[in-house]
Formats: structure tokens, sequence, C-alpha cells
């Protein structure tokens, strides 16, 4: 998605204008997913992707915001998000001065001060007819989102007390919220709001097929999609082991092939530089801590199973080669076994 950045003449808040992107990847799957998305959006429902890490989530939102073709702005829900960062709040004060010179030998000052409301981006959203994407909303405690509740359902969008020019704002007509949110995610989540899930159609994200996971590593790596192919084999494979603490997705892949584009290794196990890099990338999403050097060695000797399994040498050699031996890195020795930090005996 490319997401050209303005800041709205109204009210300086930056909008984004989301443009489908070159490399999206549009599969059946996804096509089926947008779709009904739009449909919920233009229906004017809000519309909800949940699912687990790097499944795609934030993608699918941007380009349904892009499909919606309305300016477009993102929140990101954390743990410290209170309801001004959403509505706005109080900044500043607007000065006002008048002198009165009437009569000559009279001068009347007279000096307000009123105070300044700065609008934040659900309201900029609200007002103008936006795209809201809420990114990770569950992040969010729950009573920063209560307000929420009055945009979706009375299309009325409740300011606080102090603002006392405005108290409320009706939400225009052609105002649309995409959320996302990860219900696997363990720390500083909080439970999606019953309340406020009532009035959102939930679509679950789930992980790529393999289809889809070769299209999109291609895409994003600049390499083809036969070259791609075994270390997505390899990726899904380890990720149905279960062997890991943090489940390795579709940007695992994707950054395992963008380093072998522009490092232009050749990706077999033959390959010393290529074990190597796979090693740190699936390595990288088990925790060191609580782990005896037995069983990270256990799992070292799995991975280089994998990649063996999957890049195998004998792919990248000539038909005439013929032979089973492995080839050596150059020093005589084993690559699998180097990479081990064994002898290769
Ligand atoms: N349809 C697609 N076309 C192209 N790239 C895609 C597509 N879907 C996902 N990606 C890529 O896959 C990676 C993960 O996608 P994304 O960040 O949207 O996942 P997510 O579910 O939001 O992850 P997280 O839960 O960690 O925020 C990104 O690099 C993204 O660009
Ligand atoms: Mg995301």
């Amino acid at each position: 998605m490319s997401i050209p950045a303005n800041a709205d003449g109204l009210s300086g808040i930056t909008t984004l204008t989301p443009q489908a992107r070159r490399g999206f990847v549009e599969t059946e799957s996804v096509k089926s997913v947008t779709r009904r998305a739009l449909a919920y959006l233009n229906s004017g429902f809000s519309v909800h992707f949940r699912g687990p890490a790097g499944t795609g989530k934030t993608t699918l939102a941007l380009h349904t915001a892009a499909l919606l073709g309305r300016p477009t702005v993102m929140i990101t829900g954390d743990e410290e998000m209170v309801t001004s960062n959403l509505v706005g709040s109080q900044h500043g004060y607007n000065y006002r001065k008048v002198v009165d010179r009437f009569i000559h030998t009279v001068t009347k000052v007279e000096e307000t001060a009123d105070k300044r409301w700065a609008d934040h981006r659900l309201t900029t959203a609200c007002r103008e007819g936006y795209t809201l994407i809420y990114d990770e909303f569950t992040r969010s405690r729950a009573e920063a989102n209560n307000v929420l509740l009055g945009v979706l359902e009375e299309g009325l969008l409740v300011l606080p007390a102090h603002n006392q020019n405005e108290p409320y704002i009706k939400v225009h007509p052609e105002f649309r919220a995409i959320f996302t949110s990860n219900p696997q995610e363990y720390a500083g989540v909080h439970e999606a709001q019953d309340a406020l899930g009532d009035r959102i159609v939930t679509i679950d994200v789930q992980h790529a097929n393999r289809e889809l996971e070769i299209a999109v590593t291609a895409a994003r790596s600049g390499l083809s999609k036969a070259q791609v192919a075994p270390i997505v084999d390899l990726v899904r494979e380890f990720r149905d082991t279960g062997e890991y603490d943090q489940t390795p997705t579709l940007r695992t892949s994707i950054m395992i092939c963008r380093v072998v584009a522009q490092e232009k290794i050749s990706p077999t196990v033959a390959d010393p530089y290529f074990v190597q890099v796979c090693l740190d990338v699936l390595g990288s999403k088990s925790v060191f801590a609580g782990k005896t050097k037995g069983e990270r060695l256990q799992q070292q000797k799995m991975l280089l199973k994998l990649i063996e399994h999957h890049c195998p040498a004998e792919a990248r050699r000539p038909a005439t080669a013929g032979k089973t031996a492995r080839r050596t890195n150059g020093n005589g020795r084993d690559p699998v076994a180097v990479a081990a930090g064994g002898d290769g005996a």
C-alpha cells in the first residue's frame, strides 16, 4: 500500500491517501476477504480484521481503505491510549483584546481568553467523513475505546465536558472504521469489548495458504515464485512443528528471501552463508532464556534437517553430476556440520 500523507487544511491532522500498491497480491482468498469487507463497509457497518501476527491484517485494512477511496486516518492502539488521544483535548488559549477609544479621553480595554480545542484523529474522521483505521485496537484499554460506542451505534461523537462550545458532533455519513486485532497476543491486550464487538463485523484472517505465501514472498523479495517456494515450504514446515516460542509468519519467509535476493545467495544447504541466515532468522523464533545448551543444539539440528530437506544441494547440481555426496564448502567440510558447529563426522 503506498500511502502519501498530507495534513488536511482544517485540523492539521495528517491523513493518508492509501493507493493500491504494485506489490499487493490478490489471490482468490484475498479477493474474497476484501469483497466481503467492502460489502459491510458500503452497507454502513464497520469491519474488524482479527487474526494472529503476520497474517496480513494491517495490509488488508489499508487495501480496503484504498478501495473505499476516502482520506484515511490511522491510529495504533496501546496501553497508554486515553480518550483524549482519540477525540482531542484542550490545547492552549485563544486571546482576544478589544481596545475601545470611542471617547478619546477614555480607553477601555477588554481581554478574553477562550480555551482552544484541538481535534484528534477520531474527531476529524467523524467530522469529515474519513476512514479510520484503528490498528491493534484491543491493546487500548476499554475505557479509552468507550467513546466509539456512540459513534458506531448512534452516529454521535460525544466530546468531553470541558469542550463546552461543542458537546457532541454528528458523525458524517461517509465515516467508516476498520479495526484490526490479534486475539493470540498475551501482553497488554484487553478483551475486545463485547459492546463494541456487537457493532462491527469481524472477519477472521488466517495464516496465508501456500499459494498466497509464495506469491507475497516473491512480490516482496523480488525473487521468482520458483525460487521462493522451497524457502516458504521450509518456514511452513517449521511452523507446523510447533517447536518455537514465537510463530514463524509470512514475514519470516519474506525476511529470508530478501536477504537471499540482496546478497545473491545460492539458497541451498550447500551454501553455509544461506544455512546460517536460515538459522539466524528461524532460530530467533525461540527465546534463549530457560533453555539448556542441549535443547538449543537439538533445535538447531531439527532446523538443519528441514533446510536440508527443502533446499537440497542437489537441486542446483548439473543433471550429469549424479553423485549423492554432499557438496563441501571449499574447505572439505560438510556445510551442515559447519553451521551446527560440528565436525561433519
Ligand atoms: N496480500 C498481500 N500482498 C502483499 N503483501 C502482503 C499481503 N498480505 C501480507 N503482506 C505482507 O506480509 C507481511 C505481514 O502483513 P501485515 O503486517 O499486514 O500482517 P499483520 O497481520 O498486520 O501482522 P501483525 O499482527 O504483526 O501486525 C507484511 O510485510 C505485508 O506487506
Ligand atoms: Mg499489523
